[in-house]
């Protein structure tokens, strides 16, 4: 079992669907996990250029893009593909053990 305080449990990695953005929330954080050729990845939720929720857009491969005025970010490493932001996301590390999908909350990166 893992320290529930340090690893928020997302989901089963076969419940989670390829291109389809998933919002949790851990604490006052808001975090998008997407999965893109079977593995998972998770960033912050929230778009660095003004605030909407990156759940609510589209996840293409992966490309996350921003619903409100279309930024698109690398969902494995929160890097900026296209503006109008510069600003990447942080990145959370995935863990996968047993089937089971854990996002380590501890030490989130900027790229
Ligand atoms: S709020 Fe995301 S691109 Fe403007």
């Amino acid at each position: 079992m893992m320290e529930s305080s340090q690893y928020i449990f997302v989901d089963e990695l076969s419940s989670i669907e390829e291109d389809e953005p998933r919002e949790i929330y851990a604490g006052n954080k808001t975090i998008v996990v997407g999965k893109v050729d079977g593995k998972v990845y998770a960033v912050d939720g929230i778009c660095t250029h003004a605030y909407a929720e990156l759940a609510n857009g589209d996840l293409d491969g992966h490309c996350l893009y921003c619903p409100l005025h279309f930024a698109s970010f690398d969902i494995r490493d929160g890097t900026v593909i296209e503006g109008p932001t510069d600003q990447p996301l942080s990145t959370y590390e995935v863990i996968v053990k047993d089937d089971q999908v854990w996002i380590n909350m501890k030490g989130a990166s900027s790229c």
